[in-house]
């Protein structure tokens, strides 16, 4: 088998940042509505699309980056959202069975009662964007070949401003305000950072703490 990657999701935040640490890599990366040069459309909704691309380049490695991660948007339609968040991977799984999974989880994975978590903590999901990472990782785990990376408050270049740290930035620049919950602690990652995520030796899982 060769080396290749197929990177999905190179247009979202952690996908670019993903991309430029493959650079010089057989890699073929896909994009949805933003398109990127030299990538192939993709609707991770449409499995014969991935069945298609997955045949035609073989990849040794898939690193799924696209999702809808909008906490909200998994309340208000947790079945539309599953199908990008759950549903895809189950689909890549299915298509590529020989190769290496890489998923993107999330703190959301635990309930937030405790300060820090190790990696093996049972999970206890609040909400179904929580619930949908736990089954995205479930999903990996039962693959093969996988990684699991669970990253959180991810920042960095991002043309569209619209992480978290941007938007920030951007509205007490214009000199609004910010609603901001102060109930809430997390470790900020860059995104320049996720590219030098290492697995555990031993371990087929990798997940948060990467820098
Ligand atoms: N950013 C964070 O702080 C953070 C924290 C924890 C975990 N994560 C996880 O990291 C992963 C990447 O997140 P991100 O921050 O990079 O998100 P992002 O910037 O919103 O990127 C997500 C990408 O997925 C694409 N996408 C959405 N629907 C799609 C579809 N139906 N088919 C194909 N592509 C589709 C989007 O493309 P379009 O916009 O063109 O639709 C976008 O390029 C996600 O799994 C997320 O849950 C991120």
């Amino acid at each position: 088998m060769s080396d290749r990657v197929l990177l999905v999701g190179a247009a979202g935040l952690v996908g670019r940042h993903v991309r430029a640490a493959l650079a010089g890599r057989d890699v073929v990366f896909t994009y949805h509505r933003d398109a990127v040069e030299g990538g192939v459309p993709l609707d991770v909704t449409d499995a014969a699309a991935i069945h298609r691309i997955i045949a035609e380049t073989r990849p040794a490695i898939v690193v799924l980056a696209a999702a809808d991660p909008y906490v909200e948007g998994c309340e208000r339609d947790p079945q539309g959202t599953r199908r990008i968040n759950v549903e895809a991977a189950s689909v890549i799984r299915g298509a590529a069975p020989d190769a290496t999974l890489v998923v993107f989880s999330s703190e959301y994975v635990f309930d937030g009662t405790r300060l820090a978590y190790r990696e093996d903590d049972a999970v206890a999901p609040l909400n179904e964007y929580g619930r949908q990472k736990v089954a995205l990782e479930e999903l990996a785990r039962s693959h093969a070949r996988h990684l699991v990376l669970r990253v959180s408050g991810v920042f960095g270049e991002d043309p569209r401003r619209k992480n978290f740290v941007w938007q920030l930035v951007d509205r007490l620049r214009a000199g609004g305000t910010f609603d901001v919950p102060s109930d809430q602690m997390n470790r900020p990652r860059s995104s320049a950072c996720s590219r030098g995520a290492r697995r555990r030796p031993g371990s087929p899982t990798r997940s948060s703490s990467v820098c």
